[in-house]
């Protein structure tokens, strides 16, 4: 982030208490608010023993909170046992058989409303297709679906029988989704032919069969969804379609009953190496989470129509598409398309159709529909909304304010939601009824959640206003329990600054003067292209994939819709580059991790920046690519030459 926008941030003292006619409507006052803060306090483990028994359907009830024996891998529930699809599904049956799960709009329009009997039918049948071919509890299956329905579907399925998912997002290239196959050794991809989004043909089937020619010897069979119509080839033995293999399976699948640390998915994350961590999430503690969070967060109950716009191949998607609002018998859209399709009033349009009462979407895309003027809003009555939330990345001040009018007609809170793949749920956010809310706050950490700012010696940083360390110094359910078969990378990562019970997340944050947060962005070297983590050693190690390139070092620049955008240095091997070669490795860059990853302008140069201890000067790269003047110390720079070279270069 610009330090311009950081410095505007800190100046912002717009306070917007709790609308009145909202607080009113509210299920959760704030008097209820303030129990659950008090309760958190006053017994951390005793408190979510409590909203563990409360909010979940257990098979066989826990005797054990929390077990910390063995930290920084803690157990929660430990010896309780449950399935996430009952509790999400069954449990529902007898009071909202016949209540809306999903109203499903497909990118061209069509609408389809699916109740909680047919959704749970239509698990169980896909089910009894995943273990007749195959999968069982604790295999692995990645799922490579577009946002349909069918996603949701698949994931809850593989919940029903133990089965471990891992959804890989529909945008991620072939090599990326082999990796992501291999890391898990999975045993069965589902994927579909194709799909449309903006109008435009998504060949997932092409891309999985080009991943299981490079890798991917683990998959056994590939199960296919008809989604586009298009022609796909059929590998015979491996590949089985959608509707051929839930032909015949009964609606009718008893739930496996799991532990509640047995593992619910993994899905892939960025780190600060090229190599994507496997994030694991446990079933107890997670669908916990995700449960609270919304209630809390959303105020959901059981008249609103929750719509979150992200892709379930994200952990947004996961925990606020297939898992919370499930689980909590509530109504909710899904969207295959993008905002701007066919026209940049998609949303607003969706919103007055659906009668939409909360709304959770991306700075990015309030940026970008914000662009596109206040007439498309202003074509809808919107009146039906209640909540606004935003996730992914620090919304600048404008755009809050622009979603707090445009959208929100100045009577809908903002939650402004702190979370990560990591975290499974909402961690630093306001709660709609009980948080004053300030344009770029993510304001207080929830209730049960001890977030802390610490300096590098790990003493709380108390003075508004002075950055830190993001921290949550106690275990909570729904945290993260190990990477993928890579736990002492978990260690370290997660726990290796301070102590096992102190988790790191890798944000930097500070105070303002009444407590409240502010995430300042990542202290490693990630960067957030339009709310997506990208590692720059993953679009580095990508770039020197390329014939032509000898080295190469990526950073990012703060950019006015994605919030940051990728610019990447890189040393030929021999010759000069050019405007073609630039577009070359762009779309190379794009082949190998997905078109996010695209890096925004690419530079050529003789060399890089480095330290005379041969590390890159990533800081002076930050500053040449911001076209920003360099005041860094550049005395120890092994060859300075290559600093007025890479600044006149600079478009
Ligand atoms: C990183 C996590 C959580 C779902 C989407 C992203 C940044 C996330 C906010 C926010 C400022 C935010 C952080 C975090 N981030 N939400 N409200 N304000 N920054 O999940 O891909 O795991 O990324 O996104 O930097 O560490 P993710």
């Amino acid at each position: 982030m610009a330090d311009s926008k950081i410095e505007s941030v800190l100046r912002e003292d717009r306070v917007f208490e709790p609308p009145q006619a909202f607080v009113e409507q509210a299920k959760l006052k704030p008097a209820d608010v303030e129990a659950l803060y008090q309760a958190a306090q006053d017994d951390h483990e005793g408190f979510w023993a409590e909203r563990a028994r409360e909010h979940i359907d257990w098979h066989k009830p826990f005797t054990q909170t929390l077990d910390s024996a063995n930290a920084p891998f803690f157990k929660w529930f430990t010896d309780g046992e449950l399935n996430v699809s009952y509790n999400c599904l069954d449990r529902h049956l007898d009071t909202k058989g016949d209540k809306t799960a999903i109203i499903f709009e497909s990118d061209d329009g069509e609408v389809e409303h699916i109740s909680y009997r047919e959704l749970h039918a239509r698990v169980c049948r896909f089910a009894n297709a995943l273990k007749a071919n195959g999968l069982g509890k604790g295999d692995r299956a990645v799922i490579y679906l577009p946002n349909v329905p069918q996603a949701a579907i698949a994931m809850l399925a593989c919940a029903r029988i133990g089965a471990i998912h891992s959804v890989v997002f529909g945008g991620f290239s072939a090599p990326s989704l082999r990796d992501r196959i291999d890391d898990a050794e999975a045993k069965m991809l589902i994927t579909a032919d194709g799909n449309y989004r903006g109008g435009k043909l998504i060949p997932l089937k092409d891309v999985a069969d080009k991943a299981l020619s490079q890798g991917g010897a683990s998959i056994e069979k590939v199960i296919v969804l008809k989604r586009s119509g298009t022609d796909v080839a059929m590998t015979s033995g491996r590949d089985i379609w959608w509707h051929d293999a839930i032909d015949g399976q009964s609606d009718d699948c008893p739930p496996e009953w799991v532990n509640a640390e047995h593992p619910l998915f993994i899905l892939y994350t960025s780190g600060s190496t090229g190599k994507p961590k496997g994030i694991q999430h446990s079933t107890g503690g997670y669908l916990l989470g995700a449960i609270c969070t919304c209630r809390w967060v959303f105020d959901l109950s059981d008249d609103d129509v929750f719509w979150c716009t992200a892709d379930v191949g994200w952990i947004t998607g996961h925990t606020y598409i297939a898992y919370g609002p499930t689980a909590c018998g509530a109504t909710q859209v899904m969207f295959e398309g993008v905002p701007t399709y066919p026209e940049p009033d998609r949303f607003w349009k969706m919103v007055d159709t659906h009668q939409v009462t909360i709304f959770y979407t991306a700075p990015t895309a309030i940026r970008a529909l914000m662009k596109h003027g206040d007439e498309y809003p202003q074509r809808h009555a919107l009146d039906s909304l209640k909540v606004l939330g935003t996730v992914g990345e620090p919304i600048n001040p404008e755009a809050w304010m622009w979603y707090r009018k445009m959208i929100g007609h100045d009577r809908c809170p903002i939650v402004d939601t702190w979370w990560q793949t990591e975290t499974g749920g909402h961690m630093i956010t306001p709660i709609p009824s009980y948080t004053p809310t300030k344009p770029g706050s993510v304001t207080r950490a929830l209730p049960g959640i001890d977030a802390d700012i610490l300096d590098e010696a790990g003493k709380p940083v108390t003075d508004a206003g002075a950055g830190g360390v993001l921290v949550i110094k106690k275990p909570w359910p729904y945290m993260l329990r190990t990477i993928w078969g890579d736990p002492e990378r978990y260690k370290e990562t997660y726990f290796g600054m301070y102590d096992a019970h102190t988790y790191v997340a890798g944000d930097s944050a500070q105070r303002d003067e009444q407590g409240n947060f502010r995430i300042l962005g990542r202290i490693d070297d990630v960067v957030n292209i339009s709310g997506h983590r990208l590692g720059t050693m993953e679009v580095e190690s990508a770039l020197v994939a390329h014939a032509e390139v000898a080295e190469a070092a990526v950073v990012s620049r703060p950019h006015e819709v994605k919030g940051e955008a990728i610019v990447a240095f890189v040393i030929l091997k021999s010759g000069e580059g050019n405007d073609e070669l630039a577009s070359d490795l762009r779309n190379w860059v794009a082949e190998q991790l997905g078109a996010i990853a695209k890096p925004e302008e690419i530079r050529f140069a003789d060399g890089l920046p480095k330290t005379r201890s041969g590390k890159i000067m990533r800081r002076l790269l930050r500053t040449v690519a911001r076209g920003d003047e360099v005041t860094q110390d550049v005395s120890t720079l092994e060859n300075p030459q290559i600093l007025e070279q890479l600044q006149a270069r600079g478009s």
